[in-house]
C-alpha cells in the first residue's frame, strides 16, 4: 500500500485506518472537536486551504460523504470540483489514469475518491504527483476511513474514554467498509469490547476481526453502551443473496424491544443511508438516544481536520530547505 505518512510521521494521504496509530487518530479527533460548535451548527470558516483545489471523484453513489467533503473543503476556503462521473468523459471511455492526469493538470491538490473496486484509492495515490493527496471516501467493502473517524468522534463525545465501553455493530458486516474502518479505529483506541452481530450469510471471515467477539443478537445487545446498525448492502450481493426485507426485520431489525436489552443510556448509531424498518425501526432511528444526525454533522468536522492535516504536511514538505530535504533522504 502507498505510505499514508511521510518520513516524519505526518499524514500525507488517508487510505485506511488500519495502520494509523492511536496518537494520529486522537490528534485528528481533537482537531475535529475544535471545529464543532455547541448548537450543532456548521464549523466556522477558515482560510487553511485558500488557493487549494479539492476534487470529489465519486464512482459510487453518495449523499453524506460527498456533500460533507464538499462543505468541509469550502469551510476551509478551498475551491471545490465535484465531478459528475456519469456525464464526464469517463462515460466516453477515458481511462481513470487519464482522468486523474487531466484534473491534475488543473492543479488539483486533493482528490477525494470513492470506488466500488478495492484498491482504487491506493492505485491513484501511487500515480499522482508528490504534492497531491488522496483521501479515501469509501472503497468497496474494505475501507471508509473518514466514516470510521466520525463514528469514534461521536462515541467519544457521548461516552468519553473507550476502555469500559461495549460497542455492538449489528447487520451486514460481511459487505461493510464501515464495520471494518470503525472497528479498526475502536480497537486502536482501546475499546473495552467490540461485539459483531451478523445474520447468517452476512458474517465476515473472523480472521478479519481478530479482536472482536462474534455474538448472537440478544447477547450482543445485552448491556451495550453503543449500538450501531448497518444497512444490508444489496449492491454488493447477487440477486439470489438479497434477504427478504420483512423477514430480515423480523429476525434482525433493531426494535424498541430489542434495544431494551442495551443500557438505558446506550446511543443508537447508523452510518446511513438507512433502510427504515429493515435493519432499524422508525422508532429506534428517531428515538432520543439516536445520534444518527450528529454523526453526519461530525463528518464535516472530521473531514476538515483530515484535509487540513494533509495540506499542512504538503505545505511543510514544499517549504523544507534543500539541506533539510537532503538530510531526509
Ligand atoms: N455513510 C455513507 O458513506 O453515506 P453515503 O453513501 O451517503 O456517503
Amino acid at each position: 500500500m502507498t505510505a499514508q505518512l511521510d518520513s516524519l510521521g505526518r499524514l500525507r494521504h488517508l487510505l485506511s485506518l488500519e495502520t494509523l496509530d492511536r496518537q494520529m487518530i486522537e490528534s485528528l479527533l481533537d482537531r475535529a472537536d475544535t471545529f464543532l460548535r455547541p448548537g450543532g451548527e456548521l464549523p466556522a470558516r477558515t482560510s487553511a486551504l485558500e488557493g487549494r483545489t479539492v476534487t470529489n471523484l465519486f464512482f459510487e453513489p453518495s449523499t453524506r460523504t460527498r456533500a460533507s467533503f464538499e462543505l468541509a473543503a469550502k469551510r476551509l476556503g478551498a475551491d471545490v470540483l465535484s465531478l459528475d462521473v456519469s456525464t464526464s468523459s469517463r462515460a466516453k471511455g477515458e481511462s481513470l489514469l487519464d482522468t486523474i492526469r487531466t484534473l491534475q493538470a488543473m492543479s488539483v491538490d486533493i482528490f477525494v475518491v470513492r470506488d466500488a473496486q478495492a484498491g482504487v484509492p491506493d492505485y491513484i495515490a501511487g500515480l499522482v504527483e508528490p504534492h497531491v493527496s488522496i483521501l479515501n471516501a469509501g472503497e468497496s467493502h474494505v475501507n471508509h476511513p473518514t466514516q470510521g473517524l466520525l463514528d469514534v468522534l461521536t462515541i467519544r463525545r457521548h461516552k468519553g474514554a473507550f476502555g469500559n465501553l461495549a460497542v455492538a455493530i449489528v447487520g451486514d458486516i460481511q459487505h461493510s467498509r464501515v464495520a471494518r474502518s470503525t472497528g479498526q479505529a475502536l480497537v486502536t483506541l482501546g475499546v473495552g469490547e467490540l461485539r459483531l452481530v451478523a445474520p447468517e450469510g452476512l458474517a465476515p471471515d473472523p480472521a478479519e476481526f481478530p479482536q472482536a467477539r462474534f455474538t448472537g443478537l440478544e447477547e450482543g445487545l445485552q448491556d451495550a453502551d453503543v449500538v450501531m446498525a448497518l444497512r444490508v448492502q444489496k449492491e454488493r450481493m447477487a440477486a439470489s443473496e438479497i434477504p427478504d426485507a420483512a423477514d430480515y426485520f423480523r429476525r434482525f431489525g433493531l426494535t424498541p424491544e430489542r434495544m431494551a436489552l442495551a443500557r438505558d443510556d446506550a446511543i443508537v448509531m447508523h452510518p446511513g443511508p438507512m433502510n427504515r424498518n429493515v435493519e432499524i425501526s422508525d422508532v429506534v432511528a428517531d428515538c432520543p438516544n439516536s445520534v444518527i444526525e450528529e454523526q453526519v454533522t461530525h463528518g464535516v468536522a472530521v473531514r476538515m481536520a483530515v484535509m487540513e492535516a494533509v495540506m499542512a504536511t504538503i505545505h511543510a514538505e514544499a517549504t523544507m530547505t534543500p539541506v533539510a530535504a537532503g538530510e531526509r533522504r
